[in-house]
């Protein structure tokens, strides 16, 4: 009997000490979009063929019960589609969702799981919009998590263990992926069929590795707190299109998407976001016509638009991306719109940001 006793006080204890470890994690919430980190494929050797946004998030933080020793763990399902198919509503509807958690005294980070083929959007406009120093950690995986080798677990594992991480705080929104932390700002997906496919122009922040966190730099752009884009503040985001660049090109496609309403337009340019000579006219009559003209670059992988180098920006009264790649400009250019920025105004925040 005093056995008895004795034991079920042990485990009374126990339960009482796991309760105050419990207590004593960082509270992370886990947003679920969607993607390949919740892709279902038919076998274990469909690593490429496979249906993504398939598992909830509750599967998905179940399937990681290490997860539990970093962060008390909660997880809200905000969205489940493949990350091509977000739109800037989902884009606005995701901001307000994590700024509103951010203002919760018991959140201390939140991760979002996303698909790479959008997420370094998502991660730029969070970067932007969400005024909080919690971390804000965004991912995803290439592989499911039916695959061999699948990455999503151990992505999410390292996520997760970068939000709950104090050392993250007030480094804006981050990517983690392959085990790297980057900036929301410069990520972008490189690689389209490999686990290592995300990268930064400008290198990483640091790693995760066996659930530390290891800087070696810090971000010096405007973003969070420091950003004069408040989500609260943003109703509707204006649209701005995207045309590409390349050898025989005609004006064909920016005159269609200033027809469809385009506000501004991006120009995913050769070389130093070069602009052929037979396009310029019909850039320069949609300028006239109020239309912003932002060059940026379809080279990837480094370097900045210079402004009136190739081009007259300032006679065109163009904006230059700077190194922003054509679908981030999108997103900043969208914002500085919705702002009334001009031209000249226009051209400050891509500098800043
Ligand atoms: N459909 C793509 C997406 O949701 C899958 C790519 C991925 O998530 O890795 O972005």
């Amino acid at each position: 009997m005093k056995l008895a006793r004795t034991l079920a006080a042990a485990m009374a204890g126990l339960a009482l000490a796991c309760a105050v470890h419990a207590q004593s994690l960082p509270k992370v919430v886990i947003l679920a979009t969607g993607g390949t980190i919740a892709g279902a494929g038919a076998t274990a050797a469909n690593s490429a063929t496979y249906q993504a946004a398939k598992v909830p998030v509750d599967k998905l933080i179940a399937g990681i019960p290490e997860i539990g020793k970093l962060a008390a763990v909660r997880g809200e399902q905000v969205f489940q589609i493949a990350s091509e198919s977000f739109t800037d509503e989902h884009l606005l509807q995701l901001g307000r969702r994590v700024a509103a958690l951010a203002k919760q005294d018991d959140v201390d980070g939140i991760v979002v799981t996303h698909g790479t083929d959008t997420l370094e959007e998502t991660a730029f406009f969070l970067n932007l919009v969400v005024p909080t120093d919690k971390p804000v950690v965004v991912v995803g995986s290439m592989r499911p998590g039916t695959a061999l080798s699948a990455d999503g677990a151990l992505n999410l594992y390292n996520a997760v263990a970068t939000a709950a991480d104090k050392s993250a705080r007030g480094k804006g929104v981050l990517a983690v992926m392959n085990d790297e932390i980057f900036t929301g700002r410069d990520v972008t997906k490189a690689v389209n069929i490999r686990t290592e496919a995300f990268k930064s122009p400008w290198g990483a922040l640091g790693m995760v590795v066996e659930g530390r966190t290891y800087w070696f730099r810090a971000p010096v752009k405007r973003h969070t707190l420091n950003s004069e884009f408040g989500i609260d503040a943003i109703k509707a985001l204006p649209p701005v299109g995207i045309a590409y660049g390349h050898g025989n090109a005609g004006d064909a496609a920016y005159r269609a998407l200033a027809a469809q309403g385009a506000k501004a337009l991006v120009h995913a340019g050769t070389g130093n976001g070069s602009v052929a000579r037979q396009v310029v006219p019909a850039l320069r009559e949609l300028r006239a016509q109020g239309v912003q003209i932002v060059r940026s670059a379809r080279v990837a992988g480094g370097g900045f638009v210079l402004r009136n180098a190739e081009q007259p920006d300032d006679e065109y009264d163009w904006v230059v991306a700077h190194d922003l790649n054509p679908q981030k400009a999108r997103i900043l250019a969208a914002l500085a719109l919705a702002r009334g920025a001009d031209a000249r105004e226009m051209q400050r925040i891509f500098l800043e940001y």
